[in-house]
């Protein structure tokens, strides 16, 4: 068998690191590098000769070994390969003295580093995990991969090189993910806009567009001379012409925080509305940031359970498969566990804040049943009872409509103690 081993000197040094029983924090600090800037080489960015001499001092391997196995030969040995290249096979052969690894052992999965009854999480590259899964076993995949954001990419590489670097890594996994999805099965990719335009395009070669979803959140800052950016793209494809499950939450009427009162009239076919709630639409203005989580240790890199309840909700079913190669702080895998879903999990660093998370999932299971109080029902009951309050002041009718799923299908009991 032939092939490159690894991908890029990154990948040789996470698997190097992992081999020494290294956190990427203590390598980072051993080598005198931001964490940040280590997961960045970790992930494809190529380093700068100066910061594969130090990862390589820490590493205990010389610079050039690490470039080597990374299938790139130091510069002055460019021309003895070529002029020798049977040699060059025979002394590596003989330098090991030993038969290449079958290609069962290449291929074989690593023990996770944490199962439940229906999930397993992976303590490596996602790139080193997807093909050894089973092919078309999954029913829906969900992908928040690192956005490539603010990165310092050393002084060898302009933003140019950058963006191919990333765009590369990124159609790798994603190949490896499509071929992991059920016929009829969803896949979901979370970017910035401007990255999605690529993966739009890209994965549509394979897979049929669903939807652009746009989710609203403020991010970051102000930036000069540009409008602040306040959506994120969630792609949705799928496998095939229709989906095998789509079932989207539908939301109450969007009503005043203060009164009550409807913000839109729906074109005024108020009795007509489905007592189940409006439609769910392609904006998402909804999703809050995540706060109040006590795992929040990326900041801006966790998601809302809230979205990832209503993608799983939406796509998939109760039983079924569901695949986020890009683990973070476990949302999806709690997410995926508290909706009686399996799910399989990849995270190449710290993979202690879902374990942790996992130890306890009673604050998310909270948060899921809030999330499922308040979705296919025509008024919240906050909405109700304002309503109730003003309705003199503001002449509310609750004839108007059929509320026959509001409040738990108790509604008319409910207004009655009001009234009183
Ligand atoms: C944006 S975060 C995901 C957050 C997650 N959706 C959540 O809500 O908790 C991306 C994660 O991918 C991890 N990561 C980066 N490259 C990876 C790779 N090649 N394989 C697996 N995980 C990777 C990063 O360490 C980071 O934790």
């Amino acid at each position: 068998m032939t092939g490159l081993l690894f991908r890029s000197a990154g990948d040789v040094v996470s698997r190097l690191r992992r081999q020494r029983g290294l956190t990427d924090n203590e390598l980072a600090k051993k080598a005198d590098l931001r964490v940040g800037t280590l997961r960045d080489i970790e992930t494809g960015v190529p380093p700068t000769d100066n910061q594969i001499e130090k990862l390589g001092e820490s590493l205990n391997v010389s610079p050039d070994a690490i470039q080597l196995v990374a299938g790139e030969f130091p510069e002055e040995l460019h021309s003895e390969l070529l002029d020798n290249p049977d040699r060059a096979l025979t002394v590596l052969e003989n330098a090991f003295d030993t038969e290449p690894a079958s290609s069962e052992e290449d291929v074989s999965l690593p023990d996770p580093v944490f199962t439940t009854d229906q999930g397993k999480l992976y303590n490596a590259d996602c790139r080193e995990i997807l093909p050894q899964l089973e092919e078309e076993s999954f029913d829906l995949i969900f992908a928040d991969p690192p956005f490539n954001l603010n990165k310092d990419y050393g002084e060898k590489n302009g933003d140019d090189l950058a963006e191919d670097e990333y765009l590369r890594w990124s159609t790798e996994w994603i190949d490896q993910a499509i071929d992991l999805l059920k016929p009829g099965g969803a896949f979901f990719l979370y970017n910035l806009p401007s990255w999605n335009t690529h993966f739009a395009h890209y994965i549509s070669r394979r897979l049929n567009l669903r939807h652009w979803i746009t989710v609203d959140i403020k991010f970051g800052l102000p930036i000069p001379n540009r409008l602040y950016p306040s959506h994120y793209s969630l792609l949705y494809f799928v496998k095939g012409d229709s989906p095998k499950t789509f079932d989207p939450d539908r939301l109450p009427i969007d009503t005043c925080p203060h009164c009550g009162g409807e913000q839109n009239d729906y074109g005024g076919y108020k009795s007509k509305m489905n007592p189940k709630g409006v439609s769910l639409t392609d904006v998402w203005d909804d999703i809050p940031p995540v706060r109040h989580n006590k795992y929040l240790n990326r900041d801006a890199n966790q998601l809302s359970l809230k979205l990832l309840h209503r993608v799983i909700g939406m796509a998939s079913e109760e039983g079924d498969r569901v695949l986020d190669p890009f683990g973070g702080a476990g949302t999806t895998y709690a997410a995926a566990e508290i909706m009686g879903r399996e799910w399989v999990g990849a995270e190449l660093h710290d993979c202690s804040p879902i374990i942790e998370r996992f130890e306890d999932l009673a604050e998310d299971k909270k948060h899921v049943a809030e999330i499922e109080e308040v979705v296919n029902l025509l008024f919240t009951e906050d909405a109700l009872e304002k309503r109730m309050k003003y309705k003199d002041e503001f002449n509310f009718n609750f004839d108007d409509y059929d509320l026959s799923e509001s409040i738990g299908g108790s509604v008319q009991q409910h207004l009655g103690s009001y009234e009183e």
